[in-house]
């Protein structure tokens, strides 16, 4: 089986930890690199958590980068109400052995895409800051992009605002760099990642399985899973697997075709992904959206994948 050559952009967090151990435990796909921006905590955290997160299951051999400190316009709102004060509460888990490498996200997702010999897939699952600054400043590059997987934006709804998912709504004008960009896109969107959960019956689950990546899986739901129970989720929605799922398996996903482009002005709107699957716009469609999960089916994916792991 061909390995899909990926490079994971985060901003680690429990879910991003997560998404991480999915990469890393697939045969479909390979980890080229890791990125790291600012979003659910300053960036100086997301990066170091990062590192602690691949140094505990012993992955210490795939380049690590610091990106965007801030965002094109939008100022920073931290989610430490979800994640904890170190983007990454709950685990305990050693200081990182290994350190990143000195290029920042760009250079690094540059350097990668340029010296493969096949196409590379990006997953950015925090705001699109080092993405659409790659697309501004290495537009030769993009026909070696295969699509960009991302989670964020909502057809329906928002978690940022009553209309805004936080990725898109932390940096709107990245979003609509990259969703202008014409490379193909997977949005995963709220409409699917919300039911993308984890029970906690389930995080007992992968606890049993006794293997670092496994206790270290249940232990970031035991922290993460807290607050969804206290808004009334069914479950720690797995947001950022959902978008390197999507590249091992779309058919987990109902995708439909759209034009998605952000609001960028509105009053109440901004960071809003207007989804137009009807084509009343007009406007050319530039994205696979995800509106449903198979979500037994995703939970397995996660599990065997955390069982390959140390
Ligand atoms: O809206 C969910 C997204 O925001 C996830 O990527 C989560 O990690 C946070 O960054
Ligand atoms: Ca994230």
């Amino acid at each position: 089986m061909n390995k899909r050559p990926i490079i994971i952009d985060c901003d680690t967090g429990h879910d991003d930890a997560i998404a991480l151990l999915l990469a890393l435990g697939s045969p479909e796909v390979e980890l080229k690199a890791v990125t790291t921006t600012a979003g659910n905590n300053v960036v100086d955290k997301t990066f170091h958590n990062t590192l602690k997160v691949l140094s505990h299951i012993g992955v210490t051999d795939i380049p690590v980068a610091k990106g965007a400190e801030s965002f094109f316009f939008q100022p920073h709102k931290i989610a430490d109400h979800v994640h904890g004060d170190s983007g990454l509460d709950g685990p305990e888990l050693a200081e990182p052995s290994f350190g990143g490498v000195k290029l920042s996200a760009v250079e690094l997702i540059e350097k990668t895409v340029r010296e493969s010999a096949e196409k590379i897939t990006l997953c950015p699952m925090g705001p699109l800051t080092n993405i659409a600054t790659f697309v501004l400043s290495c537009p030769d590059l993009l026909p070696k992009i295969e699509r960009i997987s991302f989670m964020g934006g909502s057809a329906v709804g928002g978690n940022a605002s009553p209309v805004a998912e936080f990725n898109t709504w932390q940096d709107p004008e990245a979003a609509q760099i990259v969703l202008k960009s014409g490379v193909p896109i997977t949005m995963c969107s709220l409409d699917a990642t919300f039911d993308a959960y984890i029970t906690a019956e389930e995080k007992e689950r992968f606890r049993q399985i006794g293997n670092k990546a496994g206790i270290l899986t249940a232990e970031l739901l035991d922290f993460f899973g807290k607050f969804h129970a206290k808004v009334g989720n069914k479950g720690a929605p797995m947001h950022d697997a959902c978008a390197v799922a999507a590249v091992i398996n779309p058919a987990l996903f109902e995708m439909k075709r759209a034009n998605v482009s952000m609001d960028l002005n509105g009053t109440f709107t901004r960071g809003c992904t207007t989804t137009d699957i009807t084509g009343v716009t007009g406007r050319k469609q530039n994205c696979d959206v995800t509106f449903g999960v198979d979500r037994e089916a995703f939970v397995e994916l996660l599990y065997s994948a955390v069982k390959n792991l140390q």
